[in-house]
């Protein structure tokens, strides 16, 4: 792990827009759809803004977007994409860094919220969102819902990719409600084993961390599609809102 850039070091930074699936523009698409609605002719902060899937195709929509990021390497592909250069990002931890103004909309997709791994940093992350909106602003987390359905009693390891070219694990503790994925990349048939930690956290919590820092549940979708939010949802989208007054 480079400690600088935290999990997203040069390795991960490198293979990142690999995932061909989640840059799909029909995947994309449709999440950029909901969020320049929310943002509206406001300002957008994405926490976790990675290599820019979201935040380029947003900004391309004339939301003004600023990225926040640990990670160096993941920044330095945002920035050598086109547009790249009108995101404005800070380089920290999206728990605690500070970004001049106020914003519309925050958000924090594709799971990132569970890259905080106490439930401290989780809370001090809905405080950070929260000093950082205007009134009427939201924040919008799409996170798995844990899957410990999944999860006989005895077993604690869930396997969620096997093929020639990439193995992928999870491991849980149900006492500390923390999950760490296991991953090894095959090159030229060479294994590569690295690990990266998660806190997983459950959907009523999150709405805790949102009261606490004076928020309220506007809505709660299965999916970037509206979907309803059932007992058999696989994720969720939540939107929180700042109150007006
Ligand atoms: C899975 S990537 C998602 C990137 C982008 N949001 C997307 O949807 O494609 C997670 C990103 O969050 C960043 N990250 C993880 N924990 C962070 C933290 N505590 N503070 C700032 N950035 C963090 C990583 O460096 C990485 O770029």
């Amino acid at each position: 792990m480079e400690e600088d850039d935290g999990y997203f070091g040069e390795r991960v930074a490198a293979s990142d827009d690999d995932d061909m699936d989640i840059f799909e523009p029909g995947v994309v698409n449709v999440i950029v759809d909901v969020l320049a609605k929310l943002a509206g002719r406001g300002r957008a902060l994405e926490l976790g803004v990675g290599t820019g899937r979201i935040a380029l195709p947003l900004a391309r929509r004339g939301v003004p977007v600023h990225g926040v990021d640990l990670s160096r390497p993941m920044v330095a592909r945002l920035r050598a994409k086109s547009g790249g250069d009108a995101i404005g990002v800070t380089i920290g931890d999206f728990a605690t860094a500070k970004v001049d103004g106020t914003f519309a909309l925050a958000y924090l997709v594709f799971n990132t919220i569970s890259n905080l791994t106490t439930q401290e940093a989780q809370v001090a992350c809905f405080r950070n969102v929260a000093a950082h909106l205007e009134p009427g602003g939201c924040f919008v987390i799409e996170v798995g819902v844990p899957e410990l359905r999944r999860l006989p009693p005895g077993q604690d390891v869930l396997s969620w990719h096997v093929s020639p070219e990439r193995v992928v694990f999870y491991s849980y503790d149900l006492a500390t409600q923390s999950k760490c994925g296991h991953y090894v990349y095959f090159t030229e048939g060479r294994p590569e084993y690295s690990t990266i930690p998660f806190r997983y956290v459950w959907p009523a919590e999150l709405d805790l961390m949102a009261q606490l820092a004076g928020l309220r549940l506007r809505e709660r979708w299965g999916g970037w599609e509206r979907e309803p939010f059932t007992g058999e949802s696989r994720q969720h989208v939540s939107i929180w809102e700042k109150p007006l007054s």
